[in-house]
C-alpha cells in the first residue's frame, strides 16, 4: 500500500523513505494490472452501448449510418454515377459524379421542410412528392419507369437545376406504395444505388395534431380562401394555428403505436441499403445535423435554408381542443413523454 501511495507523491517519497529493493517491480506489476483491468472494463461497456443501442428502435439517434464505403454484399454498385438524360446536356458538368437519393418520410413529418433545406443547395435537385399521383404507383413497372426517369435527371419540376446536380431525388411518403411495394424497392435501390434518407417524427402526437389540422384545412380553407399545407410568415402560421382539432382518444394509443410500428417496418425492410436515419425534432435543435445529411450525400459544404414557417408553435395542450381528455389518455402510458416535447 505504501508503494502505492509513492507513485502519487514522488517527491515526498524520496525524502522520506528510503526505497528497498522492490519497488521498481512491484510499481510495474501493478501498474500492469491496473492498465490491463482499465482496458477491460472499457471494452466491456463500449459492448454493453452498442448492442443496447442496436436494439431499442427509439433510440436511434439521428445517425444510424451505414456509410457510403460500407461492406454489404453490394460493394460491386457504384455509389456515383454519371447519367446521360435524354431531354438536355449537362455540359460542362458532365464530368461532375451523381448521387441518387430519396428521402422516405410520413405526411407531417418534417419532410416538406427538410426538402425545401436540401433543395437550397446549389448542387441539389429534389423533385418533390412525384408519387403522390396515383397512376405512377399503380404497379412495381410505373414505380420503376418514374424512378428511371427522376435518376436519369428527365423529371422536370420547379426544384430541379439539372445541369450541375450533384445528388437527385425526391420525396416519398411511405404510404405511397413503399410499404407494399418494399421488396421490388428496395432492390432496386441496391441495384442502382440510391441512398435511403428516413425521416421520422418522435412527437407522434405532434404529428397528429398536424395531421388533423391540415386535413380540416383541406375543406376550411383558413388562408383567405386557399388551402396551405406549408406557410411562408407568421401570420398565417397563426391562422392556421387557431383551429383547435378534437383527438379520439379511443383510438389514440392504437393509433399512435401503429405509427411507430410502420416507421419500424419501414426500417427493417430497408436495412440492406445504404441509409441514414433522421428525426425532425433533431434537425430543429441541432442544424449542424445538416452537415451529416450533406456528407452522406458527398456534396459540397454548404449552408442550408428554408423560408418555411412552423404552424403549431408552444405547448402541445394550446392546440387541441379535449387536451385533458388526451392527458388523462396518455398519462402513465409509454407516450406520456409526447404531452410534453416541444417540438
Ligand atoms: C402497370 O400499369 C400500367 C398503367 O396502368 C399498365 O399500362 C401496365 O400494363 C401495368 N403493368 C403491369 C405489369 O401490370
Ligand atoms: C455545383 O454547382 C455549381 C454551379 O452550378 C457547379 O459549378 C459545380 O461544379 C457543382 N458541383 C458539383 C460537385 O457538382
Ligand atoms: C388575406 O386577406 C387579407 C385582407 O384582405 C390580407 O391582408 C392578407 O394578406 C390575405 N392573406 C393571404 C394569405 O392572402
Ligand atoms: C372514436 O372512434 C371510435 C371508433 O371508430 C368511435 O366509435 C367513436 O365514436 C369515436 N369517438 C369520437 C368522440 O368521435
Ligand atoms: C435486416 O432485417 C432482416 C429481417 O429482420 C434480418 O434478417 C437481417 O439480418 C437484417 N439485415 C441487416 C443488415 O441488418
Ligand atoms: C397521472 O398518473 C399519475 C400516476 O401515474 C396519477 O397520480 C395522476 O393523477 C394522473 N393524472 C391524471 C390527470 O390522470
Ligand atoms: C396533465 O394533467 C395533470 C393533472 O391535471 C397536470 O398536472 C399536468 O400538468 C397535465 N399535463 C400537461 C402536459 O398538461
Amino acid at each position: 500500500m505504501a508503494e502505492y501511495i509513492c507513485l502519487l507523491n514522488k517527491q515526498d517519497t524520496i525524502v522520506i523513505k528510503p526505497a528497498k529493493k522492490t519497488p521498481i517491480l512491484l510499481r510495474m506489476i501493478v501498474l500492469m494490472f491496473a492498465m490491463v483491468c482499465g482496458v477491460y472494463i472499457c471494452s466491456v461497456c463500449l459492448k454493453q452501448t452498442s448492442i443496447h443501442s442496436k436494439i431499442k428502435f427509439q433510440d436511434i439517434q439521428v445517425v444510424e449510418r451505414l456509410s457510403p464505403d460500407d461492406d454489404h454484399g453490394n460493394l460491386q454498385i457504384s455509389s456515383v454515377h454519371y447519367p446521360n438524360p435524354e431531354t438536355f446536356s449537362r455540359a460542362e458538368c458532365a464530368h461532375n459524379p451523381v448521387r441518387y437519393f430519396a428521402i422516405l418520410s410520413m405526411q407531417r413529418s418534417g419532410s416538406g421542410w427538410f426538402e425545401t433545406l436540401l433543395n437550397s443547395h446549389v448542387n441539389v435537385s429534389s423533385n418533390g412528392e412525384i408519387f403522390s399521383v396515383l397512376d405512377r404507383r399503380i404497379n412495381i413497372s410505373s414505380i420503376t419507369q418514374t424512378l428511371d426517369k427522376v435518376y436519369n435527371l428527365d423529371w422536370f419540376t420547379s426544384a430541379s437545376k439539372n445541369e450541375c446536380s450533384a445528388a437527385v431525388g425526391f420525396k416519398w411518403m411511405l404510404n405511397q406504395g413503399v410499404m407494399q411495394h418494399h421488396k421490388e424497392i428496395s432492390d432496386y435501390f441496391n441495384r442502382r444505388g440510391v441512398f435511403a434518407i428516413f425521416l421520422f417524427r418522435r412527437n407522434l402526437l405532434r404529428r397528429m395534431v398536424s395531421v388533423l389540422a391540415n386535413s380540416y384545412d383541406r375543406h376550411a380553407k383558413l388562408l383567405n380562401g386557399t388551402h396551405k399545407s406549408h406557410v411562408h410568415s407568421t401570420e398565417e402560421a397563426k391562422t392556421l394555428a387557431k383551429y383547435k382539432p378534437i383527438i379520439n382518444s379511443t383510438l389514440l394509443i392504437s393509433d399512435l403505436k401503429e405509427v411507430e410500428i410502420t416507421a419500424a417496418k419501414a426500417l427493417e425492410y430497408f436495412n440492406s441499403t445504404r441509409h441514414i436515419v433522421l428525426y425532425y425534432e433533431d434537425l430543429i435543435k441541432n442544424p449542424a445535423k445538416l452537415k451529416d445529411v450533406q456528407a452522406f450525400l458527398g456534396l459540397p459544404l454548404m449552408e442550408l435554408m428554408s423560408r418555411q414557417v412552423k404552424i403549431h408553435k408552444g405547448p402541445l395542450s394550446d392546440h387541441v381542443k379535449n387536451w385533458e381528455d388526451v392527458n388523462k389518455t396518455l398519462n402513465g402510458t409509454a407516450y406520456e413523454s409526447f404531452l410534453q416535447a416541444d417540438y
